[in-house]
């Protein structure tokens, strides 16, 4: 898969899907020569430098391809890399050395990260440069895994020189694109609507997503995806790039005045910096880059299945995710451990495999405003503790599981009281309150290791095979009682440095414990987390007209299999909403599905329903949870009033789509959803659900080919009479059994 040539001092990676192909220049610079469509290998592509690099200084401001581009000498496009040295310069000559080619990909201590599981599916070629004079040498890392269009690439930056140095930009990764035809498309939000797609053509300048809130965020998602103005979902050229990060990033594309394009993302430079003392090193978060000719919908795929088997991990990676119910929108923090156990009673008896107990359980904490960091029951709800609470439950036959928020502490309680200065802030200032509470200096080896310990203790206490890691606010006054003053840029990379060793130790620890991320729902969404909690908490808006936005735009990098979805209450929590139950059942599908309300309130005919769907749910779930996942037509497109997805079985022997509307219009007229991913030359047996005899069902409860529903599609021809009846938010699913 990774080619040396000699004689062309040239590293061509290629999987059949994508060339990544990398020279080395007559100053010894590392450029890139092509990414993207699959060329032969054998060949030199050394023609593709118009302009050899001989360093700047004879042509100021060539916009020559680099992989590793350093301040100063020339290159006045954004650096990859900044490093201070004693006299206060950053300008390096970093020139190559030596490379090695690696079967398989070896991991990025202290950091998440994709892997091969034998050595055949990945090779890895290190590059190590060398700049003579300050005695740093950085090695770039570039992975090309066998069957899928990804590259993997990070960074490690070595002192072997005398003296202190001082990174101040650390980019994962730099690409030099040579035009800027190119649509940016990313994910913005906040919280409740989070992961909204927006897109924009690339201008002359800067233009940059990024967070300083210590979480990846809702704001912006660490993933940006570049599409040719022509693209669609199944056709045309696709690059995505993705950092597996949760804390502060930066992910820009610069198109100069040559009219390139240069892309970079990593940790965010302007909360950034970390001192290397001789002999240290530095590792940089890694970044995957994803190219195809075939649209948004094969990157997207990509990165599916990349993410959900070789970034997750685990016991649970490969297993059917449990159908859960969560009490927090059931109850809030009004419950006892009766209530709790009605609503697990019912919850069984409806089919449901899983309950979770949400905020709420421990130290004396009735609402918001105190008990984070307390991490002991509270007896006075839960009189038998988790261990009691926890085999009632599973006498029933649910298996149990406990929301924690590890990296906060509130004010008011035991932990604070004993430990004042583990909380963030600056002595002297005043500090900002998000939700009552504060967070923890996780950089702090103190502070994980008592975290871990006290956390272990509640985990290991009972039957548990589940926990909701939450999060909710954001980092203010970062400040750290035990860093140097020269060193307090190192914070918040140290803060996610000890989240991510809290989250190594605890999952090491419990194993068998499915882990699902949360942050005030999807504040921390990402990459990074997915290497230890295969699934998240999408978002706290579970109203399904909201859904299908957020699971659309999550879906552009992130799996179905790792988006938690509930049908909760109406009206709806966040938005009001009154849906109807198939309606957010049928949204909620195309994730990890349960339930997020009080079974005992539901009414016969509700809880027949629900049965009905925990019983679809358990038959297709293989499908719905590790299908190719297509993206059909969306509420970011046209008028957004339909949207429209399917999943298909790896061996295309069945599918499922669903197709929603959010507003009901009169008179409407016949509409065809075309679908994708079947095999053409089969025939498919159609079943429509929920089972209600009406037009719909009656078009297309028939048995077809693969090809006349890729043609011509399904048939949503509504009777407007019978039209009149449904009122908004209708729904409808198709399942496609292949006869
Ligand atoms: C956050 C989570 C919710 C719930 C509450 C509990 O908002 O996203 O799902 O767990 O906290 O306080």
């Amino acid at each position: 898969m990774i080619e040396w040539r000699e004689a062309d001092r040239q590293l061509h990676l290629a999987n059949g899907h994508l060339s990544y192909i990398l020279a080395i220049h007559e100053n010894g610079a590392l450029g890139l020569l092509h990414v993207g469509a699959p060329l032969a290998t054998g060949r030199s592509y050394r023609h593709l430098v118009v302009r050899p690099f001989r360093g700047f200084s004879n042509r100021l401001g060539d916009p020559v391809a680099l992989e590793c581009p350093t301040p100063g000498a020339g290159d006045y496009r954004m650096p990859g890399l900044a490093v201070e040295q004693p006299d206060g310069s950053t300008v390096l000559e970093l020139a190559y050395r030596e490379h090695r080619i690696l079967a398989g990909k070896p991991a990025i201590p202290g950091l998440p990260s994709t892997y091969a599981e034998a050595d055949g599916e990945a090779e890895t070629v290190e590059v190590d440069l060398a700049d003579v004079r300050s005695g740093l040498v950085v090695t770039l890392s570039y992975t090309i895994f066998r069957d899928v269009a990804a590259v993997a690439r990070s960074v490690r930056l070595r002192n072997q020189g005398p003296a202190d140095l001082r990174i101040s930009t650390a980019m994962s990764l730099v690409l030099d694109l040579p035009d800027a035809g190119w649509n940016l498309v990313h994910l913005v939000g906040a919280w409740a609507r989070e992961r909204q797609v927006v897109e924009r053509r690339l201008v002359p300048g800067r233009q940059s997503i990024s967070s300083g809130r210590g979480s990846s965020s809702a704001a912006h998602n660490p993933f940006v995806a570049l599409r040719r103005p022509t693209t669609t979902e199944t056709h045309g050229e696709a690059i995505g790039v993705a950092l597996v990060y949760s804390g502060n990033f930066l992910a820009e594309v610069e198109v100069e005045p040559y009219g390139t394009a240069r892309v970079r993302t990593g940790i965010n430079p302007e909360t950034f910096t970390w001192a290397l003392a001789p002999g240290e090193e530095f590792a940089t978060p890694e970044a995957i880059l994803v190219w195809t000719a075939d649209g948004l919908g094969a990157m997207s795929d990509a990165f599916h299945r990349l993410f959900r088997e070789r970034l997750a991990r685990g016991t649970w990676r490969d297993r059917p995710r449990p159908i859960l119910v969560n009490n927090w929108e059931g109850t809030y923090f009004d419950f006892n451990e009766e209530r709790l156990v009605a609503i697990a009673t019912v919850a069984r008896d409806l089919g449901i495999e899983l309950f979770v107990l949400d905020d709420g359980w421990f130290g004396k904490r009735d609402d918001d405003t105190s008990s984070l960091g307390d991490w002991f029951v509270d007896r006075r709800k839960l009189p038998g503790g988790i261990d009691g609470l926890a085999r009632r439950i599973t006498d029933l036959g649910l298996a149990f599981g406990l929301w924690i928020e590890p990296e906060m502490v509130s004010e008011r309680s035991e932990l604070f009281a004993a430990h004042p200065d583990w909380a963030i802030g600056i002595p002297g200032r005043p500090r900002t309150e998000g939700r009552q509470q504060l967070v923890l200096d996780l950089g702090r080896t103190e502070v994980v290791d008592h975290l871990a310990r006290v956390l272990g203790e509640i985990l290991g206490s009972g039957p548990i095979s589940y926990v909701k890691w939450d999060m909710n606010r954001w980092i203010t006054e970062p400040w750290s009682a035990t860093l140097r003053a020269d060193r307090q840029g190192e914070f918040f990379h140290r803060y996610i440095l000890g989240v991510y060793e809290l989250y190594r130790r605890l999952t090491r620890a419990f194993p068998d414990i499915l882990f699902e991320s949360c942050a005030s729902g999807g504040d921390r969404f990402d990459a990074g987390m997915l290497a230890y909690a295969p699934q998240a908490w999408t978002s706290d808006d579970t109203d399904a007209i909201e859904r299908l936005a957020i699971q659309w735009g999550s879906s552009l990098a992130y799996p179905v299999s790792s988006m938690g979805a509930h049908v909760s209450a109406v009206p709806n929590h966040q938005t009001g909403r009154v849906t109807p139950l198939a309606t957010r059942a049928a949204v909620a599908f195309f994730g990890v599905f349960g339930y997020e309300l009080d079974t005992t309130a539901l009414t016969d005919d509700e809880q027949a329903e629900v049965r009905d769907q925990v019983a679809f749910y358990k038959k297709h779930r293989d499908v719905l949870q590790r299908g190719r996942f297509h993206r059909l037509r969306g509420p970011f497109e046209g008028d957004g009033n339909t949207t429209a997805w399917m999943s298909v079985a790896d061996d295309r022997g069945r599918a499922v789509v669903g197709v929603y509307r959010v507003l009901n219009r009169p008179a409407p007229g016949p509409d065809r959803i075309q679908l994708r991913g079947l095999d053409p030359d089969r025939e498919y047996r159609i079943t429509v659900w929920p089972q209600i005899a009406d037009g719909v069902a009656r078009a297309n409860t028939l048995t077809r080919r693969g090809d006349d529903l890729e043609a011509v599609g399904l048939l949503i021809d509504l009777d407007r009479h019978e039209a009149a009846g449904y009122g908004d938010f209708w729904s409808r699913l198709f399942v496609l059994e292949a006869a």
